[in-house]
């Protein structure tokens, strides 16, 4: 998940770990309102820290997101992401089959849960485990595997109204290896997007800073009537990573008959 707000550069999470309910949020919450912010917090001890640690926990200390992402009980700051990300577009409705791709630890799965207001079905899967959140169902396994899409597929019970996907493979530190292995993920999730999507669905994914890539682009334009760019106020400046928002897909047609 390299740099993304929830896990330490060692590897632990470390925000928003609060119980497994949604933030009781409504659209409106999706804008953190920041009265009285504290005046930007130094770690003082590198005792046993890296730089890139040290730097790190100053960060999240200083963001206000993470701040309300735990004051929310959201588990991720990446709520705030999706949260904008609808506001804007608006793919979210009660009644409707969802599927979040690389859910953990669950900040998109609530702010899915709480947008359809207790109708419809939200499934998420991850490679690692998440607390279990009232609401949805959660699966751990490799959303590659043709044996787990199928249990996504199971839990879904129709077709998906919404596809969405936050994957991120940890960083190398390698830019173009990174870059590489983010395409490759959004690539697998456009691909099952394209098996379970209801006509007039939705696929939302993350890629990285430059758009997404023309050939996935060129696909993306054919699917859906509509593909837009958004980095969410959420995402952090700094940070490559933007979401493309594909709407209004079209089942391709059928090959004509031999
Ligand atoms: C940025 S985090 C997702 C944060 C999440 N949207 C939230 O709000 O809490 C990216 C996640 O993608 C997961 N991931 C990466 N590759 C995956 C795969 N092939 N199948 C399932 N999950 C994957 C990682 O394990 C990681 O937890």
């Amino acid at each position: 998940m390299g740099r993304m707000g929830t896990k330490s550069p060692r590897g632990g999470r470390r925000a928003g770990q609060g119980g497994g309910r949604g933030g009781g949020g409504s659209k409106a919450d999706s804008a953190p309102t920041f009265t009285g912010r504290k005046l930007a917090e130094r770690v003082k001890t590198a005792k046993g820290r890296t730089i890139s640690s040290k730097l790190w926990l100053e960060r999240q200390l200083n963001d206000p997101y993470v701040a309300e992402a735990k004051r929310r009980g959201y588990r991720s700051r990446a709520a705030f992401k999706l949260g904008q990300l609808d506001d804007k577009f608006g793919f979210l409705k009660p009644g409707a089959r969802v599927v979040d791709l690389g859910a953990a630890p669950g900040g998109w799965t609530q702010v899915a849960v709480e947008r359809l207001k207790g109708r419809g079905t939200v499934v998420g899967i991850d490679l690692l485990p998440i607390e279990p959140i009232p609401g949805a169902v959660l699966l751990l396994g490799d959303m590659r595997e043709p044996a787990q899409q199928a249990k996504v597929t199971a839990a879904l019970g129709g077709p998906a109204d919404v596809v969405m996907s936050d994957m991120a493979a940890s960083s190398t530190g390698h830019g173009p290896t990174d870059h590489l292995r983010i395409v490759a993920l959004c690539e697998d999730a456009f691909a099952f997007a394209e098996e379970v999507l209801a006509p007039g669905g939705a696929f939302v994914c993350k890629v990285l800073k430059g758009g997404t890539e023309a050939g996935l682009l060129a696909a993306l334009k054919r699917a859906f009537a509509s593909v837009k760019h958004a980095k969410p106020p959420a995402s952090r400046s700094e940070s490559a990573e933007t979401y493309v928002v594909a709407q209004g897909y079209r089942r391709p047609a059928a090959p004509p008959a031999a």
